[in-house]
C-alpha cells in the first residue's frame, strides 16, 4: 500500500528535541509529497480527533525549541480497546495511512498493541531524557538533559566548595541511572547512586569517611531518583549527618528543569535523522519498529525489542567513576 498521509504525535514525558523530530517528520513527508497531520496531546488527541494538517512551513522556528508544540499526555483511555477503536476510526475518517509515535517504551507498548489490533502501520522514534530504551544508543533529549544537569551541578559545586559542604543532588531517572552516572562523571561527583546498582548505606558512609580523611573539604553525591539505597534523598541526608557529624549536608532536587530547554546540537541532529528515518521506513512498508541509532547508523528495531526493560548501563563507567573520584 502506498502511504499517502502520515500522522505524528508525541507521547509520555516531553524531551528536548521532540520539536526537531516533529519538524523532520513533517518536512520528510512534504519532500516525498506525502500529506501530514499533527495529533495534539498524544494518544488522547488520537481518541478525541484533535488533528491539524501540517506542511513544511507549519514547523518553522521550531528546531531550537524545547518541549513539544503538539503537547504530550499519558492516556488511560488508550489502554482500553474502546479507546483504541475510537482512535482507529478517527485516523480512518481523516484518511491517515500510518502513524509516527515519538516517545518512550510505554508509548511504544501502546502503539504496538494498536498496530497489531488494527493492522495499522506505526513507527516509533525514541524521545525521552532517560536514555533507557533498548535498541538505540541514544534517545532524543538525553544529551541536552545531561548538559543541563552538569551545568547545574557546576553551580552547586561553587557553594559546596565555599562552605565545605556535602551536597546530595537528585537527578531524574525513575528506572534508569544513565543520567546520574554520566552527569555524575561529567560533574566530578564523589559518589553516584543508581537504580542498577545497590551501593548500600554502610558502604556509602565508609566511602565518605575515607574522603574526609583524604583531605576532601567538599563533595557532591549524585542520586538517581530511582536509586535503591532504601531512603529518600532527605532521609539519606539526615542519615549521613547522624552518622558522620563532621559533614554538613544539603539537598538539591533538580526536578523538571532537566526536561526543558533548547535542545543540544546532538539532539537536534539525532531528531532530524530519526524523523527522516521514520517516514522513509513507513514508505518502505515497515511497521511496528522503532527507528534508533546504533554505532552512528540509523537502524530499525522491532517494538518487541525496544519495549524490553533496558539493562544497558555500562558497568565500566562505574569503575571509571570510582577511580577518578579517589
Ligand atoms: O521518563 C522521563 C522522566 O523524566 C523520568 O526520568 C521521571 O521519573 C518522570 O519522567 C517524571 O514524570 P512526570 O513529569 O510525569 O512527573
Amino acid at each position: 500500500m502506498k502511504i499517502q498521509k502520515v500522522a505524528v504525535l508525541t507521547s509520555g514525558g516531553d524531551a528536548p528535541g521532540m520539536n526537531a523530530a516533529i519538524r523532520a517528520v513533517v518536512r520528510t513527508c512534504a519532500y516525498h509529497q506525502v500529506e501530514c497531520v499533527g495529533v495534539y496531546r498524544g494518544f488522547e488527541g488520537l481518541i478525541d480527533g484533535d488533528f491539524k494538517e501540517l506542511d513544511a512551513r507549519s514547523v518553522k522556528n521550531l528546531i531550537n525549541r524545547g518541549g513539544t508544540f503538539l503537547k504530550s499526555a499519558r492516556s488511560p483511555e488508550f489502554r482500553t480497546l474502546d479507546g483504541r477503536k475510537t482512535a482507529y476510526n478517527n485516523l480512518k475518517k481523516d484518511n491517515v495511512d500510518a502513524l509516527v509515535v515519538i516517545g518512550g517504551d510505554g508509548s511504544f507498548a501502546g502503539a504496538s498493541i494498536f498496530s497489531n489490533e488494527f493492522n495499522f502501520p506505526v513507527v516509533g522514534i525514541p524521545g525521552t531524557i532517560d536514555n533507557d530504551i533498548k535498541g538505540t544508543d541514544f534517545t532524543i533529549g538525553y544529551d541536552t538533559a545531561l548538559n543541563t544537569v552538569v551545568e547545574a551541578i557546576d553551580k552547586i559545586r561553587d557553594t559546596a566548595n565555599s562552605h565545605n559542604r556535602l551536597f546530595l543532588v537528585e537527578v531524574m531517572g525513575r528506572d534508569a541511572g544513565e543520567i546520574a552516572l554520566n552527569a555524575g562523571i561529567g560533574a566530578g561527583a564523589e559518589e553516584i547512586l543508581i537504580p542498577e546498582q545497590e551501593m548500600g548505606q554502610n558502604r556509602l558512609l565508609e566511602s565518605l569517611s575515607r574522603s574526609k580523611k583524604s583531605g576532601k573539604t567538599s563533595s557532591i553525591i549524585v542520586v538517581a531518583e530511582g536509586d535503591r539505597v532504601g531512603k529518600n534523598i532527605f532521609e539519606l541526608a539526615e542519615f549521613i549527618e547522624e552518622n558522620l557529624p563532621e559533614y554538613e549536608v544539603r539537598v538539591t532536587v533538580l526536578g523538571h528543569i532537566q526536561r526543558g530547554g533548547s535542545p543540544s546540537c546532538y539532539d537536534r541532529v539525532l531528531a532530524s535523522r530519526l524523523g527522516v528515518g521514520a517516514v522513509e521506513a513507513l514508505m518502505l512498508g515497515e511497521s511496528k519498529v522503532m527507528v534508533g541509532i546504533v554505532h552512528k547508523k540509523v537502524t530499525l528495531v522491532p517494538f518487541s525489542e525496544a519495549c524490553k526493560v533496558d539493562d544497558k548501563i555500562d558497568l565500566e563507567l562505574i569503575r571509571v567513576a570510582d577511580i577518578i573520584s579517589i
